[in-house]
């Protein structure tokens, strides 16, 4: 048998070791040791793991890359970032928008992020962020997978084009309804647009995700909406709430009722750690609460739990890399998820559960799988988490499309070795002292 490629000895994110991967015609077809090394290229993986690629199941790529565009956010705050995106906003070009979502798409891609569902804007009646975005969907459609959400930031009733807007951009080609229920005028005014918005999608047979009671407010519960919507209209497993952070801060008895009316609706929650826990809590003096959803908790009752990236330098925030491991490793931190199979499921959460949720046909490292894939300097889920280490090799469709050497640091110190690598640090439980 000859494949096109060939990957040799590496790990896989389910505990097997020791396994050849062969590729022939962008899709694999063995997992096995021992595979004949005939092969069009063969990369040896040294016993590192061999991932499916990430996927960022909640990211705004229409802002991405405008830190600083026309000024910094001085307080931090999620308003701010909103009311300096209502300034860039008229100052946005589509041919701006798409440059910057290029050199995202190309960041991305040398991280192994092969897909990204990303959040565009609809209130600009220009539609700007809409037809940039489609645009770019399909320049990096060989590469990169972009899934669209029509986005009212500025909210659905605010104000009086943003209805016909959002539906202008899903005529356009836009896939999933979006909306921002926490951020209407008025509670009622919320309430209503999770129902106007799942009856939109529910006609249009389309996926929602809604940014959901991203707030500090206790009472901000446009969740139990949702839930209740998704079971009146049947979009069960079709559903997301996004950041969903009031659920921080609920009481414990209504959480209690809360978490399995989301899984009795096959909600899919997604929490984005890193600027959750940098926008939420900016009007507390201490404790100051962090705003994360209750991640384990929600994994617990079988939940799909998603992570996103959500910002990356832009209004919101200000850091970020499309790294997603990095997006894992504040999970790990924020919800306490410290325990050998947290830090996997937090590693799931990253890859499996959010090509769930995108909805990604021919994902997975098995036979018959598309040949999608990333070879990490690590050896497995829980020293990727705990490294983010570099992508040797991103594979997509069986080409190898972005290369990153190991991390090693030579050192020059008395009877010492001449060079250090990070990953040889790794515990193993019951060792010798
Ligand atoms: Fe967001």
């Amino acid at each position: 048998m000859s494949f096109d490629l060939l990957v040799r000895n590496v790990s896989l994110p389910d505990g097997r070791r020791g396994l050849d991967v062969g590729v022939t015609a962008g899709r694999i077809t063995a997992v096995e040791p021992g595979l004949p090394a005939d092969a069009g290229r063969v990369v040896d993986g040294g016993g590192r793991l061999l991932s499916p690629p990430f996927v960022d199941i909640h990211f705004h790529m229409d802002a991405t890359l405008s830190l600083g565009i026309p000024r910094l956010n001085r307080s931090g705050t999620l308003l701010e970032g909103i009311r300096l995106w209502g300034e860039l906003k008229p100052l946005l070009t589509v041919e701006a928008v798409v440059e910057r979502a290029l050199r995202y798409c190309d960041l991305a891609v040398a991280q192994g992020l092969l897909a990204v569902r990303s959040h565009v804007d609809v209130c600009d009646d220009r539609l700007v962020g809409v037809e940039a975005l489609l645009h770019v969907k399909d320049a990096v459609k060989d590469y990169l997978d972009l899934q669209l959400v029509a986005f009212p930031q500025d909210g659905y009733y605010r104000s009086p084009t943003v209805a016909a807007n959002l539906a202008r951009a899903l005529d356009m080609g836009v896939e999933v309804v979006g909306g921002i229920p926490h951020f209407e005028r008025t509670m009622e005014d919320g309430r209503r647009s999770v129902t106007a918005l799942c009856e939109l999608a529910a006609e249009r047979g389309l996926l929602v995700d809604l940014h959901c009671d991203e707030t500090d407010d206790p009472m901000s519960r446009h969740i139990e909406t949702l839930a209740c919507e998704t079971r009146r209209l049947g979009l069960q497993g079709r559903v997301a709430g996004s950041h969903l952070t009031s659920m921080h801060s609920m009481d414990n008895y209504y959480a209690s009722k809360l978490l399995p009316l989301i899984a009795e609706a096959d909600i899919h929650c997604i929490p984005n750690p890193l600027a959750n826990i940098v926008l939420q809590g900016r009007h507390d003096t201490y404790p100051k609460r962090r705003g994360m959803m209750r991640v384990p908790e929600l994994m617990a009752l079988g939940v799909t739990v998603a992570l996103g990236q959500d910002s990356c330098m832009d209004p919101w925030y200000s850091f970020g890399g499309a790294d997603m491991l990095e997006v894992a490793h504040m999970a790990v931190h924020t919800g306490h998820m410290t325990s050998r199979a947290a830090v996997a499921a937090c590693f799931d959460a990253v890859t499996t559960a959010p090509a769930k949720v995108f909805g990604l046909q021919g994902y997975g490292l098995e036979p018959g799988c598309h040949a999608d894939f990333v070879l990490l300097d690590a050896r497995d889920p829980i020293e990727a988490v705990r490294l983010k280490p570099n992508r040797l090799a991103v594979v997509r469709r069986g080409k190898v499309i972005a290369e990153t050497p190991p991390r090693t640091a030579t050192l020059s110190l008395p009877g010492r070795p001449g060079t250090v690598e990070p990953w040889l640090y790794a515990p193993v439980e019951g060792g010798s002292p």
